[in-house]
């Protein structure tokens, strides 16, 4: 969602901004502008579309060391060139980007209209920029002006905002994520740590309720009430460095073949092998907490739902314990009942999905520990947890996540080891599923050598009006998961149903030739689900059966596309890289954007 960036410095401003811009453009954007400040004027650019098409409408050169830049996914009004970032106040003295929701505007907005001031756009946001410059026109200093109007707003904010009679960006949090990175007189003002990474891999963490005075030289964070609080510069990961194309057609391509190592990533040092059981050193999880939890609840959004479904499964089978996953925008509005023993686990890939960290927020003031299972390093779930598991996916770019969702699944399966082992599971079990989780990695590997016929499946796929996935146990989550993937990226209805379910609904759908996708790896529910095969073929349907190697089965798909034998509690991590090969490769047969969905957003950090 939208992205910010600045830049103050020795160095001229307009390409590093746009650079800036451009690695934000994977969260997902529709405009998107930029304000450089040379010393005595300000200058803003924007438009409506893509970085490369602001890069038309900007001078070749620009002499400015100093500029604020954004990519907005619109919110409040249309997508207009209007609307579009930076926005500036009344008298041109104030220039502003700001990620998240002003919920009071419309009566901020009237009072601004009262004293006169003609609002360009209909976003929340402009007027942010008026109300500071009202404050400086009464003599308030930059950090006072920004202080008194935050007073005065409701809502989410990540601001930064640029003065024309001052030499300093300033920027405040609340609720939307910004991070300063320390450079050697200069510094870089950014809403992740991605841009970063080619400037400095020193970095500031704003939190919630920070204000920050950013220099050429200095970094000065303050509480909202003005009271100094102590800048704490930590050290960016490196693996954030990796994130280039380089010859891959697509990020979701890059990232599909990623996954065997970023799976290795995930596991490596994290089993203990003698003892058959996972060791997560992150969780900092008492003996006395795995032995006692009365239950697990897993919250996330999208993909990250569908992998804590997979993990809830894993949970169960392995420590025998209840354990339920909850969609976080809804979980939290339902006054949810939280047993302080219990294990609340959060998944995410960003870190910054709004609606996990308002379900987080709720369950913490209510007592409960909440451990995260995130990508990003240093995120806002990662430090709000403070405890949890990361996943090591690496730099996930492509807005339909796929590394991602498979190390989710990973870093759950060596949680339930280490819960099960605690518990119920025997050495023997622990270590029969750490040699095949170990050799996961490998098996994936195995299935890219051989995909399969995906380009038939494709064939059935790219002009069906809807599809329906199917699955059992694990592998409903897994049919889930395939199906927002082919729904977000080829724009096709899909719907998946748990296999059984089938025949109380969606076999209305079926017609002579509709494609339906069966996930159905060699576990104790195939004979099931084979069932569910036979009432759809004989309504006409056409399979696509997802299935083991070997396996008898593939005879009942029109489309068989195998993969290798692996335990039955570990087959997610296989079945899914068809599905997302299908999805992958149906959206690109049918000209899609594949790695910018239209009106979808990688980080999606309103509610
Ligand atoms: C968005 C993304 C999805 C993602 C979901 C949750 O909808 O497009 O790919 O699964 O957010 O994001 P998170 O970062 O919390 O995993």
């Amino acid at each position: 969602m939208c992205g910010i960036f600045g830049y103050i410095g020795h160095q001229s401003s307009l390409p590093i901004l746009v650079e800036g811009l451009r690695r934000l453009e994977y969260r997902g954007y529709d405009s998107t502008g930029v304000g450089l400040h040379d010393g005595e004027t300000i200058n803003v650019h924007k438009t409506v579309g893509k970085v490369n098409n602001l890069k038309q409408v900007l001078p070749k050169e620009a002499n400015a060391t100093m500029g604020i830049a954004h990519t907005r996914w619109a919110t409040h009004g249309g997508v207009t060139q209007e609307n579009t970032h930076p926005h500036a106040s009344y008298d041109g003295k104030v220039l502003l980007v700001h990620n998240g929701i002003i919920e009071n505007y419309r009566p901020l907005r009237a009072k601004l209209i009262s004293k006169g001031i003609e609002l360009q756009s209909e976003t929340d946001s402009e007027v942010l920029a008026h109300m500071i410059g009202l404050e400086l026109e009464n003599g308030a200093s930059p950090q006072d002006s920004v202080r008194n109007m935050l007073k005065r707003v409701r809502g989410t904010w990540g601001i930064c905002v640029m003065f024309l009679d001052h030499d300093l960006l300033l920027c405040a949090r609340n609720g939307s994520p910004l991070i300063i990175g320390q450079g050697d007189g200069e510094m870089f003002v950014s809403s992740d740590p991605h841009p970063l990474t080619s400037h400095t891999q020193r970095v500031v963490y704003l939190e919630d309720g920070d204000m920050a005075t950013v220099t050429r030289t200095s970094i000065k964070v303050a509480s909202k009430q003005g009271r100094s609080i102590q800048t704490n510069v930590q050290t960016l990961e490196d693996s954030w460095a990796e994130s280039e194309l380089g010859d891959a057609p697509h990020y979701m391509f890059k990232e599909i073949y990623e996954q065997p190592d970023a799976l290795r990533h995930c596991i490596t040092g994290r089993v203990d092998r003698e003892m058959g059981t996972g060791r997560l050193g992150g969780m900092r999880l008492a003996h006395s907490t795995l032995v006692q939890a009365p239950h697990v609840r897993l919250l996330g959004c999208g993909t990250a739902a569908f992998a804590a479904e997979i993990g809830q499964m894993l949970i169960e089978k392995m420590a025998r314990i209840p354990a339920v996953t909850h969609i976080a925008s809804e979980y939290r509005n339902n006054d949810p009942i939280i047993n302080t023993k219990a294990i609340y686990l959060a998944v995410s890939q960003s870190g910054e999905t709004a609606d996990t960290i308002s379900a987080i927020k709720e369950i913490k003031l209510k007592g409960g520990q909440v451990f995260g299972v995130v990508n990003v390093v240093g995120s806002t779930i990662a430090r709000l947890c403070g405890q949890g598991v990361y996943i090591h996916s690496g730099p996930e770019q492509s807005v339909a996540s796929t590394k991602a969702f498979t190390n989710m699944v990973g870093a759950l399966t060596v949680f339930s080891m280490q819960l099960g082992r605690s518990r119920n599971m025997s050495k023997e079990q622990g270590r029969e599923l750490i040699q095949q989780l170990q050799q996961a990695p490998h098996l994936m590997e195995a299935y890219f050598e051989d995909v399969g016929p995906i380009d038939e499946a494709v064939d059935l796929l790219a002009n069906a009006k809807s599809v329906l996935y199917l699955g059992r146990g694990l592998s409903a989550p897994v049919a889930k998961e395939g199906a927002l993937k082919l729904m977000e990226l080829a724009y096709i209805p899909c719907l998946a149903y748990p296999a059984g379910e089938m025949k109380h609904g969606p076999m209305a759908l079926l017609e002579e030739g509709s494609p339906v996708v069966v996930v159905a790896p060699s576990d104790h529910l195939k004979e099931k689900t084979l069932l569910a095969i036979h009432e759809c073929k004989a309504r006409g349907a056409k399979i696509i059966l997802i299935h083991e190697k070997g396996d008898a089965i593939a005879e009942e798909g029109d489309v068989s596309i195998a993969i290798p034998k692996i335990h039955p509690w570990l087959t997610p991590l296989l079945t899914v890289l068809p599905l997302q090969l299908m999805a992958y490769r149906t959206a690109v047969r049918l000209g899609k954007d594949v790695d910018r969905p239209r009106n979808l957003a990688k980080s999606v950090t309103v509610e």
